[in-house]
């Protein structure tokens, strides 16, 4: 019987140790079958780089308040995301690590035009050598490595910022929200710079390189370059070229409207400014108005913020990876200096971001003046823009809208409707809009360059229609 018992328990043993062995030979049948099943495959990686892609590693129910920086938390129900005085988090993260991988994505980007210089033939790589081909490409590395210097700052700006203006809850003592501070580190961490819980809470730079295998999956660096061109068309000298005639026919229309506001309570309103140069000026030669802006990209919003705090001046290289249509490569790395030393906020001028379409005024306005350039024909239906507009009169309980809009019809992304000006002066006149003032600029020296080279062989210009129209409620 003993001996019977033994050669049970041996039974025993055997199916223990055949059993994991089974499990693992069906998992292995099961994963090599799986590993030929493409969506499998695709489901794999893309929870992969879900679990390590930088652009995951933040809370959506963070915000920050527009202008102030100050974080709060988001309610469970996301009804703070119809609350267009804040900025997700989340969107600020993921424009600041556009902006940081800037310099890396610039430099393989050169690298390519390089290898592919290098894989011509010796003869042809000695002439390229001779007439100094290989020096200017070496002359864009530099030249994106000076950009990158502008946009650390930028990077760094913002960061140092948010430090800041959340310190109170940041710092030791009563006010400490530990799920923020986690937060504000996990936004600095992939973006070389750090924070330590203290008395006082400081940004520092990391000592070691950001890792750039964790670069992100879906940069858009085109909107980088974009962004950077815009800091020169609004703020350079060289490129009031572009800016003056459009905020020259604002004001000869706002001049008017101005001497006759008396004690008024005005609202301007700047729906789509780019990164802030048209309200800035209002703000400025309209102190008695409230000026208001609402920018849908993060970029925008936050170079626009940037602009207003910055408060030295910056440099940029807007064309040094612009290959084509150049005389010269000296024109392509030419450097702009940007001014913001002269810039800075004022307190009659409330930047905000968010779609226009959602805006809400919760104050009262005798009046509303709206100021659109170069921004009307960025609707997918320019119908509810125009609605968007005429609400206004409920929010406000305004009774009088002025709309002043330069810029022109060029319809962008997947319009539904794409109107003629005749048609949007027909619309106007049937939804009550009186047209009070146009100008059509579409003869030769009337265009108008935006984010044009002047030095290049190819020069982008628009046709721009301007007017003033009113809708009384
Ligand atoms: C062509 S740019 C013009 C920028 C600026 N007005 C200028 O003249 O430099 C249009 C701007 O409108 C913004 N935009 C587009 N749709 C918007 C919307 N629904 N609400 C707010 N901003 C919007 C874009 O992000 C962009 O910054």
């Amino acid at each position: 019987m003993e001996h019977i018992a033994i050669k049970e328990n041996n039974n025993v043993s055997t199916q223990s140790n055949f059993l994991p062995l089974l499990i693992l030979t069906i998992l292995t049948i099961l994963m090599s079958f799986l590993r030929k099943y493409k969506p499998f495959n695709s489901w794999i990686v893309s929870r992969v780089n879900q679990m390590i892609s930088p652009e995951t590693m933040t809370n959506d129910q963070y915000y920050i308040i527009t202008n102030t920086f100050k974080m709060v938390h988001g309610p469970t129900n996301g009804s703070l995301s119809h609350n267009r005085q804040l900025f997700p988090l989340n969107g600020l993260y993921n424009a600041l690590l556009n902006l940081n991988e800037y310099g890396v994505r610039s430099k393989r980007q050169n690298s390519i035009i390089l290898q592919r210089a290098l894989s011509l033939n010796s003869e042809f790589k000695s002439q390229l050598k001779d007439i100094e081909y290989f020096d200017k490409l070496n002359d864009v590395d530099l030249a994106v490595v000076e950009n990158n210097i502008t946009v650390k700052k930028i990077v760094e700006s913002t960061l140092t910022r948010l430090v800041d203006d959340n310190q109170s809850v940041l710092r030791e003592g009563d006010n400490y929200d530990s799920a923020i501070f986690e937060q504000v580190k996990m936004v600095c961490e992939p973006l070389g710079y750090t924070i330590q819980a203290g008395n006082t809470v400081q940004l520092k730079r990391k000592k070691e390189p950001t890792m750039n295998s964790l670069l992100s999956k879906s940069s858009n660096q085109a909107r980088v370059v974009e962004s950077l061109q815009h800091l020169v068309r609004d703020y350079s000298k060289e490129y009031e070229i572009e800016l003056n005639p459009l905020l020259d026919y604002v004001t000869s229309q706002m001049d008017d409207l101005y001497t006759n506001f008396q004690d008024d309570k005005v609202l301007i309103l700047v729906p789509g400014p780019g990164v802030g140069r048209i309200p800035f000026e209002l703000a400025k030669k309209y102190p008695k108005c409230q000026v208001e802006s609402i920018e849908l990209s993060n970029l925008m919003y936050l170079l626009n913020e940037f602009a207003l705090t910055h408060q030295e001046d910056i440099t940029i290289r807007p064309f040094a990876q612009y290959f084509s249509s150049q005389l010269d490569s000296g024109d392509q790395l030419r450097e702009f200096n940007v001014p913001l030393s002269c810039i800075r906020k004022l307190p009659n001028l409330n930047i905000r971001h968010g779609d226009f379409r959602n805006i809400s005024i919760n104050e009262k306005y005798d009046r509303i003046v709206i100021v659109t350039v170069y921004f009307i024909d960025t609707a997918e239906n320019i119908l509810e823009y125009i609605d968007t507009m005429e609400k206004l009169t409920k929010f406000a309980h305004t009774k009088q809208i002025n709309w002043i809009n330069i810029g022109p019809l060029k319809y962008g992304t997947k319009p539904n409707v794409q109107l003629t000006f005749n048609e949007l002066t027909k619309l106007l006149a049937i939804r009550n809009w009186k047209m009070k003032h146009v100008v059509i600029n579409n003869d030769g020296n009337k265009l108008n360059g935006y984010l044009t080279d002047y030095k290049s062989l190819y020069q982008g210009y628009y046709g721009t229609v301007a007017f003033h129209t009113e809708y009384i409620d």
